[in-house]
């Protein structure tokens, strides 16, 4: 199971996701890899990797069709391994339009590969550009994480307007595992009233879990370790926990597709 972290608005909570999601999922012993699909390579360094280490990352398997075994790092956790990214990719975008189909690049990268693990996990970059469109034809399922603030919806027609045309033309099978709200602040009346427009909008698509809005998930990053690691017991380690179960619950789901 392949599944894209997408949302084009940045500061949503896609990384942050990403990253403890999929380390929650490696504790619940899925054999997982992580994708850093983001220049700014904040997933690769969430994990204690220097960004500027890697010899190779994304970028040279996608443009100069290095073997994509040769950039993965292995077991960056247990049962967890990990395609770094870093600012390299940044020229991606430009590089890729010359190149023939370029928006299956990444899914026949994969293809060698997307076998020895349970679940695929890609951190995509805050555009709808190529980078995104080659993480959703490769994909069988995307989460969308909403940040419960002022305009969470704004965009939203315009993200799902890409997935409808991906579904039309490179990828009829995409559909939508789960929308995810985060950044949830319980005290304010605001947060409460997006929250539900999210759920009118989207019915049972929405995670049951939420995730709250805590600081402890925005120290991790700078120690290079999950929120598990800095803080198990807090809130925001507890939320990526339950939401590693619901996700796991959801890969036997019949895909509902929002476009028929
Ligand atoms: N639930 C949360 N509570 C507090 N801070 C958060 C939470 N989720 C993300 N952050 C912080 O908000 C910022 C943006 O989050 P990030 O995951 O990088 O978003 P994106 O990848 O969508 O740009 C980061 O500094 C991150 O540490
Ligand atoms: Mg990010």
């Amino acid at each position: 199971m392949i599944i894209s972290i997408v949302n084009q608005k940045g500061g949503v909570g896609k990384t942050t996701t990403a990253v403890n999601l999929a380390d929650q999922l490696a504790r619940r012993k899925q054999k997982t890899l992580l994708i850093d699909l983001d220049p700014q390579g904040n997933t690769t360094s969430s994990f204690g990797i220097d960004k500027n280490e890697p010899e190779h990352t994304i970028y040279d398997t996608l443009i100069n069709n290095l073997p994509v075994e040769d950039i993965i790092i292995e077991e960056a956790r247990k049962n967890l391994d990990l395609i770094p990214s870093n600012i390299d990719l940044a020229g991606s975008e430009v590089e890729l339009v010359s190149i023939v189909s370029r928006e299956t690049i990444l899914k026949n990268v994969l293809e060698s590969i997307k076998d020895n693990y349970q679940i695929i996990l890609i951190d995509c970059p805050p555009s709808l550009g190529l980078l995104t469109i080659n993480a959703l034809t490769s994909s069988n399922s995307i989460i969308i994480p909403i940040q419960a603030e002022y305009y969470a919806l704004e965009g939203l027609s315009q993200l799902l307007g890409t997935v409808g045309m991906i579904n039309e033309e490179l990828n009829p099978d995409l559909y939508i595992m789960g929308v995810l709200v985060t950044m949830f602040d319980t005290r304010t009346q605001l947060a409460h009233q997006v929250s539900d427009e999210i759920q009118n909008f989207f019915g049972d698509l929405v995670f049951d879990t939420i995730i709250p809005r805590n600081v402890r998930l925005s120290e991790a990053p700078s120690f290079g370790i999950p929120i598990q690691e800095h803080d198990k017991w807090s809130k925001g380690a507890r939320s990526y926990k339950a939401l590693a179960r619901e996700v796991i619950k959801r890969l036997d789901w019949e895909p509902k597709k929002l476009f028929e």
